[in-house]
């Protein structure tokens, strides 16, 4: 279906498909499920919409039967009167499709990547799968990929590939997972920090403030440590310096004041009630935005991971190794920066006799890459994504 619909606009350019219709007979357990799941996410990638047909009200939620795991929600019914004297249920439904994740900057972390078809590498953040994905098939029989998520539920995107490996865990101790898969260097690192699309699409989750859920907002479900917690027990001068700090947000004190004053919190919808009406209408929806983005850093401790594993990164690779770091917030782009061509996260830079940086990195690319408009415009949440990669010059001398 996807090769159709690519070719079809390839050999015809001009070509516009808006809608594809399918119409699928089938019962509740029936492996249909995967065939409109591939359907819809080829649709999705093309941007094209999903118009299909289903008997006795049966939509598609999660995938069972394929990897994609692509969730669908129900948009509008409607009962078709032809087949009820038929004495089926057949419903028509326009489906809006939610992909897990679609990935940002695609070919160019595989060009700063240069990939070897022998080589191993890590995906630190695998999510939806869509950045390993293309790092295997460039991968040949000897090559292998380590894909890594801290959140389980990335597990059902793993790869059916024996070449594959995935590491349900932390980045920060990157070191630590491959020594215990047996790995002893890796020629590339990629990294695409933050949240997948599956973070914000499962509103339960509670890291959009779009729906009322409890105030979670942790990736790694395992992990003790949640926004409720965090909302009910920092002292005002610890929240604000959250708000402040990841959120980048000026009325820091005034916002973190409400909240410390409304205490307890339990849901996402409190929070909102809470702050809204501290925020300029103009900005709301930015400003509450960067308002859970900042407690999401906080709960995650994602500053600290990067932080750690960014340290370990020389002590990986193999000389010669890439590292390519996507990022999307200033504070995640500058700790970036800083290491690529310093060599430590501060950015303190040490001088030889000549006045050169003494760094073990040399830098891929000086400029930053960001995504091409024609990219935003297929995948608006790539818009703040920026990607910088370096080479391993000096590699860590182990200790024997
Ligand atoms: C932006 S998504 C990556 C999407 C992926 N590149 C793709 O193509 O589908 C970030 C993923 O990294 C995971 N993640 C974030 N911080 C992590 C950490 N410290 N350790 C391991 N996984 C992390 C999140 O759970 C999420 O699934």
């Amino acid at each position: 279906m996807k090769f159709r619909l690519v070719l079809l606009k390839r050999l015809n350019p001009s070509l516009e498909i808006k809608w594809v219709f399918l119409m699928v007979f089938s019962s509740r357990k029936s492996p249909h499920f995967a065939l409109v799941n591939f359907v819809a996410s080829s649709c999705y990638r093309e941007g094209l919409k999903l118009l299909t047909g289903a008997v006795n009200n049966f939509y598609f939620q999660n995938c069972k039967f394929c990897g994609l795991s692509l969730q669908i929600s129900q948009k509008k019914v409607v009962p078709l009167e032809s087949s009820k004297k038929r004495g089926n249920e057949t419903h028509l439904i326009a489906m809006e499709q939610q992909v897990y994740h679609i990935p940002a900057l695609l070919s160019e972390t595989l060009a700063g990547l240069a990939i070897k078809s022998d080589g191993t590498y890590v995906d630190v953040t695998f999510g939806g799968g869509g950045h390993s994905r293309a790092i295997l098939a460039e991968l040949g029989p000897k090559g292998r990929l380590i894909g890594m998520d801290q959140d389980m539920d990335a597990w059902a995107n793993r790869l059916d590939d024996e070449r594959f490996t995935f590491a349900h865990g932390n980045f920060a101790y990157l070191k630590n997972f491959l020594r215990y898969y047996g790995v002893d260097g890796v020629d590339g690192i990629v990294a695409d920090l933050g949240v997948s699309f599956h973070h914000f699409d499962d509103v339960e989750r509670g890291f959009t403030f779009r729906a009322d859920a409890p105030l979670d907002m942790r990736m790694n479900r395992s992990a003790s440590f949640h926004a409720a917690e965090l909302l009910n027990t920092y002292d005002l001068e610890r929240l604000a310096n959250v708000l402040y700090l990841y959120g980048e947000l000026r009325q820091s004190r005034r916002l973190a004041a409400a909240i410390v004053k409304a205490r307890p919190l339990s849901t996402t919808g409190q929070l909102v009630d809470v702050v809204k009406p501290l925020l300029k209408p103009s900005q709301e929806k930015k400003e509450l935005s960067m308002v859970f983005q900042a407690l999401r850093i906080e709960v995650n401790g994602e500053l600290d991971a990067l932080a750690k594993l960014l340290n370990q990164s020389r002590e990986v690779l193999n000389p010669g190794g890439r590292l390519a770091i996507i990022t999307y917030h200033s504070l995640e782009d500058r700790l970036v920066k800083n290491f690529m061509r310093s060599g430590n996260i501060e950015g303190r830079q040490e001088k030889d006799f000549y006045g050169r940086v003494n760094t073990p990195w040399r830098v891929v690319n000086n400029k930053v890459i960001a995504p091409s408009d024609d990219e935003v415009a297929r995948n608006p949440r790539s818009r703040s994504a920026k990607l910088r990669v370096a080479e391993l010059v000096t590699p860590f001398e182990k200790s024997k």
